[in-house]
């Protein structure tokens, strides 16, 4: 194989279709549901095989692989000058209880397929490209979301993320102790990448319905996530008389509904959500003593973010003074809205004009581990379209040929940033 870092960006290099379509079945059967998707919450027993699997298939290749404290996971491609700093791309296997097949696992398996690609064409980058597997990006299990990359980006403290708890009590800690996978410590630290890619699905209808077939990502949205916390009483379902009950579900109840009401008071673009009721003590002939509004808000200006949680304040005042109850609101995650670095999504653009290939620039709905990075080293994110726009549901799917179009971009996008 002759190695040269020279590489003709008029002939761009392509990926092997065939073996991103099997890899991605194949790590699909790891919390594979009987809808056919995706069951895989981070660091659970579907979580670890899919690690474990993507290891093996790295160790066939001699990267070089390591993980951090955090249980992020590194795969490194070695340039033919090490003392470069290398390029950074990512995203996460961990899905949410009842979701898809592609979100954050394609942008994996994706860029280890364009790592495949350069061994197949015998490029070899002047620097370094490490694959990263982000802890916990969903947040499902463990909050907030964009674990690993928060601690990774210095924006999460490390014993803080490891102290977190799922709802049945299992510390972050805990969880990670039970993957010993037989692996290094990681040595990276975010300052030691030059820049970073993401590849992900749009996870919304935009290029599909305008049938394009790449989205140059400039930015995402700003994210609040906040947990309201209804305390009443609990007691007797059949001996409590209505009139001495402080009902927290009924409570809650009204503050959904309130969430529901932000976006027409707010702002078209606010997207509110309560996706989550952790009622306690969770029994039908028991009053609901306690309930936990896990509450997602998205818009493209932080000052909306603001008015909203006024406005669920507000609310949450009514409603205590009301029904006798204590209202809580406690923030759980405070993400601004972020701007891709145009020089890294400049490497986008020209790979997708030597594949001949359609684009548009758009900003992201969903979130990203890309969000953390963004705000420290120059990072780009390349979409491809999904069906109907749907993800965070087992419904979620992408075609053959959009994939394999994203890890066309991201493999040529990569080695024009490798070998700058
Ligand atoms: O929630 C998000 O936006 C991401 O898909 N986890
Ligand atoms: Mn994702
Ligand atoms: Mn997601």
């Amino acid at each position: 194989m002759t190695i040269n870092n020279a590489f003709d960006s008029s002939r761009p290099l392509r990926a092997d279709a065939d073996r991103l379509w099997m890899t991605l079945m194949e790590i699909s059967t790891f919390g594979e549901t009987v809808n056919k998707g995706l069951d895989r919450l981070t660091l659970s027993a579907a979580d670890f095989e899919a690690r474990n699997y993507l290891i093996g298939l790295a160790r066939e290749r001699g990267y070089g692989i390591s993980v951090d404290d955090i249980g992020n996971l590194f795969i490194a491609r070695t340039g033919s000058d090490p003392t470069l700093a290398p390029i950074l791309v990512g995203s996460h296997i961990d899905s949410q209880p009842s979701g898809g097949r592609f979100d954050g696992t394609y942008g994996v398996i994706g860029a280890f397929e364009a790592l495949r690609a350069l061994d197949d064409s015998g490029v070899q980058t002047l620097r370094s490209i490490v694959l990263a597997d982000w802890t916990n990006e969903e947040g499902a299990r463990f909050s907030p979301s964009m674990l690993g990359s928060l601690v990774f980006a210095g924006h999460l403290a490390l014993e803080e993320a490891l102290g977190v708890q799922d709802a049945e009590g299992t510390s972050v800690r805990q969880a990670l102790a039970v993957w010993q996978p037989d692996l290094p410590d990681s040595e990276y630290r975010l300052a030691d990448f030059a820049a970073a890619f993401e590849l992900h699905i749009e996870q919304g209808p935009l290029l599909e319905d305008t049938e394009t077939d790449i989205g140059v990502v400039t930015g995402v949205q700003g994210i609040r996530w906040v947990d309201v916390v209804v305390t009443g009483k609990g007691g007797h379902a059949g001996t409590t008389p209505h009139i001495r009950r402080h009902d927290a579900l009924a409570a809650a109840s009204e503050l959904v509904l309130a969430v529901d009401s932000l976006p027409p008071a707010v702002s078209a673009e606010l997207r509110a959500t309560a996706g989550q009721l952790r009622i306690h003590p969770g029994s039908r002939n028991s009053i609901p003593g306690r309930v936990t509004i896990e509450i997602d808000l998205r818009h493209p200006e932080a000052t909306a973010l603001d008015r909203a949680i006024n406005l669920l304040s507000e609310a949450a005042k009514g409603v205590s003074e009301r029904r006798g109850v204590k209202v809580q609101i406690n923030e759980r995650l405070r993400q601004s809205p972020i701007l891709f670095d145009d020089g890294t999504l400049a490497h986008v653009s020209s790979a997708i004009t030597s594949l001949g290939l359609t684009s548009t620039p758009m900003a992201s709905g969903a979130g990203h581990d890309a969000m953390q990075l963004a705000q420290h080293i120059p990072t780009a994110m390349v979409f491809i379209p999904c069906v109907d726009g749907i993800s965070h549901d087992e419904a979620e799917d992408i075609r053959p040929e959009w994939a394999i179009n994203g890890v066309n971009v991201l493999l040529n996008a990569l080695v024009e940033a490798a070998n700058q």
